[in-house]
């Protein structure tokens, strides 16, 4: 992974969790200190910090590619900000240019949650290879996958040594493997962040296939995009806007209904086809831990619309050309009817 991404180090790790809370660990926030994110993503993005006692603070999202609003991150800054950690929502990537330079301007640390952003691109760099570090998932729902899996990715050597030492338990065991201690024994903190063996053979597997797993999910992402345009045309629903400078992995395909109501609607038909199509995040600022733990920034509109009207659709690689034309055909039917 190190010489497809050129970066200083990358380790495995048992899920994206982990390796959010590596970076949490590494980027040494203490309580009180505060991380700015969208709240338009998985809980594991916020509680990561919260285990460090920091405070997250969300910033809405932009209505066009449901990433953090860039625009809005500068306003959210305080004496107390430590890092920004852009998620980059469906593998397209956030704007880095803006929040690069934010981060340089405010001595921010840039840590990217990667998890579902694995081989795509922002200005032909790899998504997890721009902040100073980031994380990347395997989760059966991505698209490589161990089951559970993960990693996290080092942009800066100053902080391979202590990413080790957080990975082994807060041990120096590396060194121990290295010859270079004949004991080994507890330095910092740490936990058991590594995946087992069986599951990082799985993992290699599937990145020997990972172009062609992206490349079948990509003609299908494609294939949903072209056939729902008349959709989108009549007003009827919104389809994901990509920027030109980024590239995607067609890690999922979502679209906007109209309205909540729609949204039942929409999702009881497919399902009465025998088609699961799903919602996605319950925006965190809303959630009970959201409410104890965190801060908004700013009004949370786009997210809660956002929230209310989003349905994914079935994209997986074993996906034949047959269920898609189900599928096309159940949401054509259902607007027909409406
Ligand atoms: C944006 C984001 N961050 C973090 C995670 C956590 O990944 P994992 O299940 O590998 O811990 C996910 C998983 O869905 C995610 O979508």
């Amino acid at each position: 992974m190190q010489n497809t991404f050129g970066v200083p180090l990358s380790l495995l790790t048992h899920s994206a969790t982990a390796a959010i809370e590596m970076m949490a660990i590494l980027s040494r926030v203490a309580p009180g200190d505060e991380v700015i994110m969208p709240n338009y993503t998985f809980v594991s993005t916020a509680n990561a910090f919260v285990l460090r006692g920091a405070v997250p603070v969300f910033v809405d999202v932009r209505s066009d590619t449901l990433n953090i609003n860039e625009r809005h991150i500068e306003r959210a800054i305080t004496k107390k900000t430590k890092a920004i950690v852009p998620v980059h929502y469906a593998g397209v990537g956030c704007e880095m240019d803006v929040i690069g330079t934010l981060a340089k301007k405010n001595k921010l640390l840039v840590l990217e949650d990667a998890a579902q952003g694995f081989l795509a691109t922002y200005r032909d760099k790899y998504l997890g290879t721009i902040g100073d570090m980031s994380a990347f998932s395997f989760h059966e729902t991505k698209n490589i996958i161990s089951g559970e899996g993960g990693a996290l990715l080092l942009n800066k050597s100053k902080y391979s040594e202590r990413a080790k030492i957080i990975w082994e338990k807060g041990t120096n065991r590396n060194k121990f493997f290295l010859g270079l201690v004949d004991k080994y024994t507890w330095v910092d903190i740490g936990s058991s962040y590594l995946p087992g063996e069986i599951t990082a053979a799985f993992l290699m597997a599937q990145l020997d296939k990972a172009v062609q797993i992206n490349k079948k999910r990509m003609s299908l992402w494609n294939r949903y995009h072209k056939e729902l345009k008349d959709l989108e045309k009549n007003g009827h629903l919104r389809r994901p806007i990509m920027p030109d400078h980024v590239k995607h992995n067609a890690h999922l395909y979502y679209v906007l209904t109209n309205s909540a109501k729609e949204r039942i609607g929409f999702m009881n038909s497919l399902k009465e086809r025998g088609i699961l199509a799903v919602t996605h995040y319950v925006p965190l600022h809303s959630s009970p831990g959201g409410r104890k733990f965190c801060r908004t920034s700013g009004s949370m509109n786009v997210t809660n619309r956002v929230a209310d009207t989003l349905v994914r659709l079935p994209l997986f690689y074993d996906l034949t050309s047959r269920e898609q034309s189900e599928v096309l055909q159940a949401i054509h039917d259902y607007y027909k009817r409406i």
